[in-house]
Formats: C-alpha cells, sequence, structure tokens
C-alpha cells in the first residue's frame, strides 16, 4: 500500500487525466475561443518521456490505477503513440484511454491500441451537419464518424460518446441515442459547466438533465439505475427496459464533487487538483532539474491536499476559472 493522493476532505485520487496539448482540429463554442487557445510553447510542453515518467510516479508512488489522455484534442499530437508507449511501459496492466474529438482516429487506431489504449471515449453532440458545424465553428461531422468507425475496427471497446446538453442540439438528442444504440456506443448527455471562452454560459438558460430527460421521453422509456461505481461522473438510465443505458453526466444540477477521485495534469506539467482551481502545482521544475521520484510524489501530494471541495458554481461568490475547458482537457 502507498500513501495515496488524499485531500483534506478525505477523498483519494485513483483516476489521472493527463492534458497533452492546448490544440484542437474543432472550436466548439462551449470549450474554446474562435481563435483557438495561445500554443503552449514547445519548451513549455511536457515531452512523451516526462509524460512517461510522471504516469511511473503516479501509479506506482500515488496508487493511480487509471490514466487519461486529454487536450485540447490529444491526437494534434504528433507524438501521441509514443506518449502512450512510454506510459504502458511505466505502468504495465493499467487501463489507459482517450477522450478525443474523433478526427483522424481512425488512421491512429491500431498504432494506439498497439501502443497500450484500452478505451477511448469520443465527444459527439449532434447528427446534423449544419447544427455541428454551427457548434464546433468546422464542417468535420464526416471525419467524426469515420474515426469512431476506425476505432471500432481497431477493436477498441466500448466506446463511449459523449454529448454536451446544448440548446441548440437538444432536439437531436433522440437521433442522437438511436444512432448510438444501433452502432454499439455507449452514449453520455453532460450538462454544459461555465468553462467556454466566449462566457455565454447561463445557469438560468443551461440545458439541464431534466429538460434532457423529458425531451428523450417522447420517443424512449426511461428508467435510473444509477451509477455504475460511486465516483462515477455520469448516472445511467436503462432504455426501453435495457439491456442498453444511457447516462447523464449532470456536474451542474447534481454535483458529484464528495465522491471526487480525480487529479490532474496539464500540458504544461502542473497539477490541478480540481476542474474548477487554478491554484495549479508545478511539477516540470522538478522533472527537469533532477529531482528523484520521492520529491516529485511529495509535491503532487501536497498538490492534492489542497483541494477545493467542490465547484461552487452555484454558490454566490462562484468565480471561473482563468482556463477554459479546452485548456483543462475536462
Ligand atoms: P470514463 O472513465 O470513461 O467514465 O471517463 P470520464 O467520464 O471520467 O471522462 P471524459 O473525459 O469522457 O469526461 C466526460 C465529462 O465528464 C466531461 O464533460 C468532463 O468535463 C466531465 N468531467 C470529467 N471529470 C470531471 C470532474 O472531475 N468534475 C466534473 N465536474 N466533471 C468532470
Ligand atoms: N461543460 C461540460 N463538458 C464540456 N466538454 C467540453 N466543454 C465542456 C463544458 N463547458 C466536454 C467535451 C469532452 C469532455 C472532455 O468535456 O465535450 O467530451
Ligand atoms: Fe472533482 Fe472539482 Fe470536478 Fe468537483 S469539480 S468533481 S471536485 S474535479
Amino acid at each position: 500500500d502507498v500513501p495515496g493522493l488524499v485531500d483534506r476532505f478525505g477523498r483519494v485520487a485513483h483516476d489521472l487525466r493527463v492534458s497533452i496539448t492546448s490544440a484542437c482540429s474543432l472550436r466548439c463554442t462551449y470549450c474554446m475561443p474562435a481563435e483557438g487557445l495561445p500554443v503552449i510553447p514547445r519548451d513549455e510542453l511536457l515531452t512523451a518521456e516526462e509524460i512517461g515518467r510522471l504516469v511511473g510516479i503516479a501509479v506506482r508512488d500515488l496508487g493511480v490505477l487509471e490514466v487519461r489522455f486529454t487536450g485540447g484534442e490529444p491526437l494534434t499530437r504528433g507524438d501521441l503513440v509514443e506518449i502512450v508507449r512510454r506510459s504502458a511501459e511505466a505502468a504495465p496492466g493499467i487501463p489507459l484511454s482517450l477522450t478525443t474529438n474523433g478526427i483522424g482516429l481512425d488512421k491512429r487506431a491500431e498504432a494506439l491500441r498497439d501502443a497500450g489504449i484500452t478505451r477511448v471515449n469520443v465527444s459527439l453532440d449532434t447528427l446534423d451537419r449544419e447544427h455541428f458545424t454551427r457548434l464546433t465553428r468546422r464542417d468535420r461531422l464526416p471525419a467524426v464518424l469515420a474515426g469512431i468507425a476506425g476505432a471500432h475496427r481497431a477493436g477498441i471497446g466500448p466506446i463511449k460518446v459523449n454529448a454536451v446538453l446544448m440548446r441548440e442540439t437538444l432536439a437531436d438528442a433522440p437521433a442522437l441515442l438511436a444512432w448510438a444504440i444501433e452502432h454499439g456506443c455507449r452514449l453520455r448527455f453532460i450538462e454544459q459547466m461555465p468553462l467556454d471562452a466566449d462566457e455565454a454560459w447561463r445557469r438560468d438558460n443551461m440545458v439541464d438533465a431534466r429538460e434532457l430527460l423529458a425531451v428523450l421521453g417522447t420517443r424512449f422509456s426511461l428508467d435510473p439505475v444509477g451509477r455504475e461505481d460511486p465516483a462515477a461522473p455520469a448516472e445511467e438510465w436503462l432504455v426501453d427496459g435495457g439491456p442498453v443505458t444511457v447516462g447523464i453526466i449532470a456536474s451542474v444540477t447534481r454535483p458529484f464533487c464528495g465522491a471526487c477521485d480525480r487529479t490532474r495534469l496539464t500540458a504544461e506539467g502542473s497539477v490541478r487538483s480540481c476542474l474548477f482551481g487554478d491554484d495549479e502545482t508545478d511539477l516540470r521544475g522538478l522533472l527537469r532539474s533532477g529531482s528523484g521520484d520521492d520529491e516529485i510524489a511529495d509535491l503532487w501530494r501536497a498538490a492534492m491536499w489542497g483541494k477545493k471541495a467542490g465547484h461552487g458554481i452555484d454558490d454566490v461568490d462562484f468565480v471561473r476559472p482563468v482556463r477554459t475547458m479546452g485548456g483543462i482537457g475536462g
């Protein structure tokens, strides 16, 4: 047993999310500014070798049980396969997954699988090409669908599809669910959080889980079955008696911060203890000044001890984090 990543509220982080870039091939309005995020200078990004080393420390010394690569869009990094390979070597047997927009996944799915990726979550909000183009500011729906098909062909599975709830695409939700069932994907709808660059999010006008359930209810019968495990963000609903379920991640109206099991690394190599916590703790300095694994592990533990109780979106004094979603990786 190793002394793990515990915070002062008694939560233990077993789930590591590693952001590896701020670049993205889409510009989803809820996540990125139209012009994209500033490019992170190459010498400020962690290298594949450094990421592998930190993944090894997280698993060996800090009790992390699962690692996910995010972005921006992780597929925009040319050395993604190398990052995965080094992480798999550093942490044999640990599930390695990817959260991606799917663009280019068809071309790299087999290489990623061989390097050690066991699961992918693909973001896809609508199957209506015009709605997709408006929401993502890019006409790339066919590329996303090709990416999902490619991941299926490579035998990476199960594939989860993430759909952020937006008013412009709410009416498309039933068709997306029917498509997911037909294509063997596990669909999850996500309440939008105030992490958009344009600050267009409004608490009193966001699409919430209740509204989604009403819309899905026009075409499917749904029965709540709870969470897959206590720290899972999604609550599952049995569709038309099962066996298929649909998930709802109600981060805003039914927050799950009390059971949070996440720790994050930014693309620049800092620990971010909470999605909404701007206090980041730099590990890259230690990595590059020849520090030992113990020293790095101790600083990571200290960073997590200060994790906030929750996102506090409904608090009167709530302040948005400086980074938008694209710079955190979800
Ligand atoms: P699985 O292990 O496949 O269930 O992954 P996941 O759902 O943890 O990760 P994914 O990257 O697919 O994220 C899905 C949604 O959950 C995204 O909208 C994330 O922003 C949201 N999410 C992930 N982690 C957190 C978190 O720690 N807090 C909150 N509030 N939302 C989160
Ligand atoms: N609120 C909720 N989820 C978001 N995502 C991106 N921006 C937001 C937001 N503002 C989702 C993406 C992706 C995951 C990492 O987070 O669609 O699936
Ligand atoms: Fe955990 Fe922070 Fe997300 Fe809440 S908002 S679930 S505390 S990372």
